[in-house]
C-alpha cells in the first residue's frame, strides 16, 4: 500500500501502523511507551502526527492506502513536547541525569530537564529480589515492562497500580518483587525507558541503555526463555 509522509510516497505493507510507515519515509519520531517488540499501547503520546488532517498517535494509528502524514509541523512538534513534559514533570529532579535511559536521551534532544515541576517523588525503591531492582520514582507507567513480561515472557508478574500521575509497576501479586512470579528473565529490565528496573549485582547499575556487549554476566547459552 502507498500513502504519503511529509510529501514523500512511501509503501508499506497492509497492516502497518503509520510509525512504520515514517519510518520508511527515514523520518525519525519520538517514542516512549513503543517497542517493537510488544503490541503498542498508544499511552505516552510522543509520537503525534498529522494523519489526513487529524492529530494521531503514529504507533497506534493503521496506515491507509492514499493517506497523507505530516510529521514536521510546529503544532504537531509543541504536541509532542508537551506530552514528555507531562510524563517527565513526575519524576524527581535530576531523575534521568546519567543513565543514559531512552528517556534521557529524548529529554536532552528536546532540551527538557525532567523534575523542574514539584513532582511527586518518593515512591521509593524495591531491592529485594536479588536480579531485578525497581525504583518506582523513574518509573512513567509506560507499560513495556508489563506488556514484556506478559507478552514475551508469559510470565504475568507484572501490573500498573495507581492513578493517574501516581500509577507505577509492580508486581502482579501485591508486596515485594522477591516474593512476585518474577522468573528473572530480565526482560522488563531490557525494555524499561527509562532506568527504573535494572539489574543489581555483578555490573551493577545496568539498564536497557547498557550494550549487551558491555555486561560483565552476560555469556551464550541455549534456553527455553521466551524473552532470551
Ligand atoms: Fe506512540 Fe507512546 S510511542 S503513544
Amino acid at each position: 500500500m502507498r500513502l504519503e509522509v511529509d510529501g514523500r510516497p512511501v509503501d508499506v505493507a497492509e497492516g502497518s501502523s503509520l510509525l512504520a510507515a515514517v519510518e520508511a519515509a527515514g523520518v525519525r519520531l519520538p517514542t516512549l511507551c513503543h517497542d517493537d517488540r510488544l503490541t503498542p499501547s498508544g499511552s505516552c503520546r510522543t509520537c503525534l502526527v498529522r494523519a489526513d488532517g487529524r492529530v494521531a498517535a503514529a504507533c497506534v494509528t493503521p496506515a491507509t492506502a492514499g493517506g497523507t502524514v505530516e510529521t514536521g509541523g510546529e503544532d504537531i512538534a509543541a504536541l509532542r513536547r508537551d506530552a514528555v513534559e507531562i510524563i517527565v514533570s513526575a519524576l524527581p529532579p535530576g531523575a534521568v541525569d546519567g543513565t543514559g535511559s531512552e528517556l534521557a536521551r529524548l529529554c536532552a534532544s528536546l532540551d527538557i530537564r525532567p523534575g523542574t515541576a514539584a513532582g511527586t517523588p518518593g515512591r521509593g525503591r524495591d531491592t529485594s529480589h536479588p536480579f531485578v531492582h525497581l525504583d518506582a520514582d523513574l518509573c512513567i507507567a509506560c507499560g513495556r515492562c508489563v506488556r514484556m513480561c506478559s507478552e514475551v515472557q508469559g510470565t504475568f508478574a507484572l501490573t500498573l497500580t495507581g492513578r493517574g500521575a501516581d500509577t507505577v509497576v509492580a508486581p502482579g501479586t501485591g508486596g515485594l518483587w522477591a516474593e512476585s512470579d518474577c522468573v528473572a528473565c530480565g526482560g522488563c529490565v531490557d525494555t524499561c525507558p527509562t532506568g527504573a528496573i535494572t539489574e543489581p549485582g555483578p555490573g551493577s547499575g545496568l539498564t536497557s541503555a547498557t550494550p549487551r556487549a558491555a555486561r560483565p554476566d552476560t555469556v551464550r547459552t541455549r534456553t527455553t526463555c521466551g524473552y532470551c
